[in-house]
């Protein structure tokens, strides 16, 4: 079954060859569960070369998800996700917005580190389309069975997932926007877009970045009121 998907696939990163994530993801309303299966998901290429999937971590019932794009170097090791830079600014942000980072979900769109290697060191690479679809499963999962009321999209990949390939973060951000029609519902009311920390951390205007960031945050937190 699924180790005959991947020596067919041995090689190759032909999206066709990869099946997605479903048939990896397991019934129920556990949330707890999705991180032991997604161990075992072969459902894309970018299983390889890192040392885990990191699911989302944060309460169960959660009113607020934060929906990065995938694990970086710290959280394929630590099997978390934003624990690395990035994570402890958006931590910053959270509280410095009102919202308290233990009461939110906090996930990404795909959940293996994809990478290039550069002199030994483990290059961040952002997930092709194709690999945002495949794994899309999982993030929908969470999504139903954490059913939060409100979802920060992070950066290009999140909103592009959410919204389309013509979504554009810079004309959306830090208002209501819809909760997307693909995801969901439950108790979903709104979504609201925001760059990525990340994209923060590099910026030359910093300060200024970080403060129109829990602007924005701030936003979601009142439309949680
Ligand atoms: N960037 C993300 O998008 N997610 C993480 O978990 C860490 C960094
Ligand atoms: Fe599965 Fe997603 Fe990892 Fe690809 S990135 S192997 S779809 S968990």
């Amino acid at each position: 079954m699924s180790g005959d998907v991947v020596s067919a696939a041995d090689g190759r990163a032909r999206p066709g060859d990869w099946p997605g994530a479903s048939e990896w993801v397991p019934r129920g309303r556990s949330v707890a569960a999705l991180a032991d299966a997604a161990q075992r998901c072969r459902g894309c290429d970018l299983f390889r070369d890192t040392t885990q999937a990191v699911m989302g971590s944060g309460p169960a019932d959660a009113e607020l998800v934060l929906v990065g794009e995938q694990p970086g170097d710290r959280e394929d090791v630590e099997g978390e996700p934003f624990v690395g830079p990035a994570g402890r600014l958006l931590d910053a942000a959270l509280t410095e917005a009102g919202l308290d980072p233990s009461a939110v979900y906090r996930t990404n769109v795909v959940k293996h580190f994809r990478h290039t290697d550069r002199g030994g060191k483990r290059i961040h690479k952002s997930p092709a389309r194709w690999q945002v679809a495949k794994c899309e499963p999982w993030l929908l999962a969470e999504l139903d069975r954490v059913r939060p009321r409100g979802a920060v999209l992070l950066g290009a990949t999140a909103g592009q997932e959410a919204f389309g390939a013509t979504f554009r973060v810079g004309e959306s951000r830090g208002r209501w926007l819809p909760w997307p029609q693909a995801w969901p519902a439950h108790r979903g009311e709104f979504t609201l877009a925001t760059p990525h920390p990340a994209s923060v951390l590099r910026s030359r205007r910093r300060d200024e970045d970080l403060a129109a960031l829990v602007a924005d945050l701030r936003v979601a937190a009142e439309l949680l009121t």
